[in-house]
């Protein structure tokens, strides 16, 4: 089919339409597209790949590492590291950034991903994904160290993912809107099959780890209550709930057809602001949703202002359809 707009063709496009596509960002973006191809071709391969279970490791996050959390790593790293893109990466599953080595030239940009979203849904073949956020390297005067990362959300050059679940899709935005495109795994080609997608303001579904209850604080407790108490609460209307657990899965259904989702800080560990990553997680779904017009926040302050203070900060998540997003936002806001 010739009218079938491939993701190179789009990203061409998107470049002669509005110029801020250079050619080094759009090597990056299509070197993350084959990597995510690898990957998918691994999940799905699952118990005849051996890919499935835990691998004898913890990661910095302090969370047992699953085999494809290592594998998706090490896929992302080999296929990022030659192309003359990238000055360094980081990633959930690395203590510390991985510099571009001296044998390949250094690009201007750095990656940030989290390579296996969702992992504790891999062995009961639910959905999962990868997370990838793309930032400039601003400070040429010196080599690369972990502050060049240190940069606000707002700051990306782009950002998506890959979902691998009953299609393959790869969700992008390089500040123009969000496109999504489907895997022809006859052909190998990523092909545009969403362009310009939006979130509903209003949404009658929410996304939120009830298991959490008792430990949340007032505002998203405040929230949820109203919204469980349904058509006779103050919402006047019933709500519907999801909770996937692969936060991939989660963002793509609000990015397709709305709604509200929420990891908030809570009483658990008071010290620790959340449980998502700022940098892997966050962010990158954060300018996503902002770009198909729905908000991002912490409960307080627009995610991607948050100003990281270190390469693994965690940060309290709520985003998706702007009215909920706003509500919860002015709960918190207007508690002490
Ligand atoms: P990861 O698998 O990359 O560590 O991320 C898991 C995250 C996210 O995908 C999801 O929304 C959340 O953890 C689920 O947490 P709970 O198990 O606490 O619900
Ligand atoms: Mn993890
Ligand atoms: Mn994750
Ligand atoms: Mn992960």
């Amino acid at each position: 089919m010739s009218s079938r707009i491939s993701l190179t063709r789009y990203l061409v496009e998107q470049q002669r339409e509005h110029g801020h596509i250079p050619a080094q960002l759009r090597l990056l973006i299509e070197v993350v597209a084959r990597a995510c191809k690898s990957i998918a071709i691994s999940v799905n391969k699952g118990a005849l790949g051996e890919v499935l279970g835990s691998a004898a490791s913890e990661n910095v996050q302090g969370e047992i590492q699953k085999k494809l959390d290592i594998i998706s790593n090490e896929v992302l790293i080999e296929a990022n590291e030659w192309g003359g893109h990238l000055a360094a990466m980081a990633s959930e599953e690395m203590d510390s950034i991985h510099v571009v080595p001296n044998r390949y030239p250094q690009g201007e940009y750095l990656l940030l991903f989290d390579p296996l979203d969702g992992s504790s849904n891999i062995d009961v073949n639910v959905s999962i994904g990868t997370i990838f956020s793309v930032l400039r390297k601003v400070n040429n005067q010196r080599g690369i160290s972990e502050e060049d990362f240190l940069q606000p959300g707002k700051q990306q050059a782009a950002a998506g993912y890959c979902v691998y679940g009953p299609q393959t899709t790869l969700v992008l935005t390089v500040g123009e809107g969000v496109a999504m495109f489907t895997l022809d795994r006859e052909t190998g080609s990523w092909v545009l099959t969403e362009d310009q997608v939006q979130i509903p303001e209003d949404t009658k579904e929410f996304a939120i780890n009830m298991s959490n209850m008792r430990h949340w604080d007032a505002p998203v407790k405040r929230y949820i209550d109203e919204c469980l108490s349904g058509k006779e609460g103050p919402r006047g209307k019933d709500f519907n709930m999801r909770w996937v657990a692969s936060m991939v899965a989660d963002v793509h259904r609000i990015l397709t057809r709305g709604g509200v989702f929420l990891y908030p800080w809570d009483k658990r560990d008071p010290d620790k602001p959340g449980k998502l990553r700022l940098m892997y997680e966050a962010n990158p779904m954060a300018f996503l949703v902002e770009q198909a017009g729905g908000l991002a926040t912490n409960g307080r302050q627009r995610i991607m202002d948050v100003v990281p203070g270190k390469l693994h900060e965690r940060v309290a998540v709520v985003l998706g359809s702007k009215n909920e997003v706003q509500r919860v936002t002015d709960y918190h806001l207007a508690s002490p």
